[in-house]
């Protein structure tokens, strides 16, 4: 049935304890997991496809790319990369695509660090919606709880993560503040803000299914 989401089931009621430790630790000791081939060819046919000119909007973990193409569509003068994992989400990519986005197949571990070792800096970086991993055990699959965490503020722009788990975006916008030694803000909000349409299919399905929606954005820009 659809609109049924729920918000994900957790023992945890707030931060995870062990978060701050996490962070510092990824912060200390450099990531050396290999870049994977695949991933490196993946990285190449996206910057050939952007060009460097334009400003860069990444949507990372974009899924089907329905949130690309409207990032494409509401930024022309912008280039937009959406990248996800999964070839099958992908391949539902529907219509033609705007001539401004590329989705690419790629691990973000690795396309993270590839964008930041190339020194890209980006205009707007998405992060809708992420596998939430609620159990207290798999702290260190969520984005902040990662190792490759602390490449993504060196990549600059507008973060923005979007959640149904409000502790997600809580503890989003705690490491993000970790990293950057000040207290970072998060919000509940209204989906379709400021256009009226769902950005992504898991935003239209959390907002069918009644669920409060969660985000924490930080301008990284210079000055910002
Ligand atoms: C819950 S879905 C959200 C998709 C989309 N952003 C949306 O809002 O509709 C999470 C997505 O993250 C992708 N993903 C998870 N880990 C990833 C990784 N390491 N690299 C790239 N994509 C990843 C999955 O394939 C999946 O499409």
């Amino acid at each position: 049935m659809y609109a049924n989401s729920r918000v994900p089931e957790s023992a945890q009621t707030g931060i995870h304890e062990r978060l701050a430790e996490l962070v510092e630790r990824h912060r200390r000791e450099p990531f050396r997991k290999p870049i994977l081939d695949y991933n490196r060819a993946a990285f190449e046919a996206a910057m050939v496809a952007w060009g460097g000119e334009k400003p860069l909007i990444l949507d990372a973990a974009c899924g089907t790319g329905a949130s690309s193409v409207l990032l494409a569509r509401q930024n022309p003068d912008a280039f937009v990369i959406g990248v996800d994992q999964s070839l099958a989400r992908l391949a539902t990519a529907k219509g033609e695509l705007p001539a401004n986005l590329c989705l690419v197949r790629a691990d973000l571990v690795d396309f993270w660090r590839l964008l930041a070792e190339r020194g890209v800096k980006l205009a707007r970086h998405c992060l809708f919606y992420p596998n939430p991993w609620p159990k207290i055990g798999h702290l260190s699959r969520r984005w902040h709880g990662h190792a490759v965490f602390p490449v993504l503020p060196r990549l600059g722009g507008v973060i923005e993560c979007r959640s149904n788990w409000r502790i997600y975006v809580e503890e989003f916008a705690f490491a993000l503040g970790l990293l950057l030694g000040r207290e970072i803000g998060w919000e509940a909000f209204a989906p379709g803000e400021p256009l009226g349409e769902p950005v992504s299919p898991f935003e239209r399905k959390y907002r069918d299914s009644g669920l409060s929606l969660y985000r924490c954005v930080v301008d990284l820009r210079e000055g910002g």
